[in-house]
């Protein structure tokens, strides 16, 4: 079984975006997936409950008061964390995880932000000593734009693995409404946008 936490300590940056569209792109690929929410906002949770019966099958779990165990058939958890986390908390979390995916959309303000996250997952010993890993994911980006060639620069920088771009789209909106994510969807609107999404599936799976 594999662990994956999406955390930072920023909202908006993309992590119940990237849980989501995640357990959707796992689970249509006939793997077995728990979509556990940390977050008091339940957004994930609320996904779930507007997933089509005929969707993919992905099992929620809800973990705000505390961190539960996921069933034993589970292949993969995916995390789905608040912004607000203790460092307590951050330390129990990671303890469970076996790769941290930490969301950044294009801010500088995000950017300062995401710094001091990462020095936090550093002072935990399993993560500055290598056994998990870290991957930072932009995300919203905008070609062309400065923002997003800044974050991009930015990403080599932290000490952390750069490991995907995820374009800024409409077609993310919609899909959450319906209770999808982008790997629910055929078509060619949507290939584009999962081209985006393989490294990060491959981070998701062997780190
Ligand atoms: N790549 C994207 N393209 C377009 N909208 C996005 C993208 N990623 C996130 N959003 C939107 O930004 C808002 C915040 O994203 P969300 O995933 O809820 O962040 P978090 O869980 O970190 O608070 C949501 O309305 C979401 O639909
Ligand atoms: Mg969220």
């Amino acid at each position: 079984m594999t662990t994956i936490l999406v955390a930072t300590v920023k909202g908006g940056s993309g992590k119940t975006t990237i849980s989501t569209n995640l357990a959707a792109a796992l689970a249509s690929s006939g793997e077995s997936v728990l979509l556990a929410d940390l977050d008091r906002q339940r957004s994930s949770t609320e996904w779930l409950g507007r997933r089509p019966a005929d969707a993919a099958p992905i099992q929620g779990a809800e973990w705000m008061k505390e961190l539960g165990r996921p069933p034993a058939d589970v292949a993969f958890t995916i995390i789905d964390a608040p912004a607000a986390l203790k460092t307590k908390q951050i330390e129990d979390v990671v303890a469970m995880a076996d790769h941290i995916i930490v969301p950044v959309v294009p801010s500088i303000i995000d950017e300062a932000a995401t710094l001091r996250f990462l020095a936090k997952l550093d002072d935990i010993g399993s993560v500055s000593k290598g056994r998990k890993a870290v991957g930072l994911v932009g995300n919203r980006m905008r070609a062309g734009t400065r923002s997003s060639d800044r974050l991009a620069e930015f990403m080599t920088k932290t000490g952390h693995r750069p490991i995907a771009r995820i374009r800024d789209a409409q077609a993310y909106l919609d899909v959450v409404e319906a209770g999808l994510g982008i790997f629910d969807r055929p078509g060619s609107r949507y290939a584009t946008l999962k081209e985006d999404w393989w490294p990060l599936l491959e981070f998701a799976r062997y780190g």
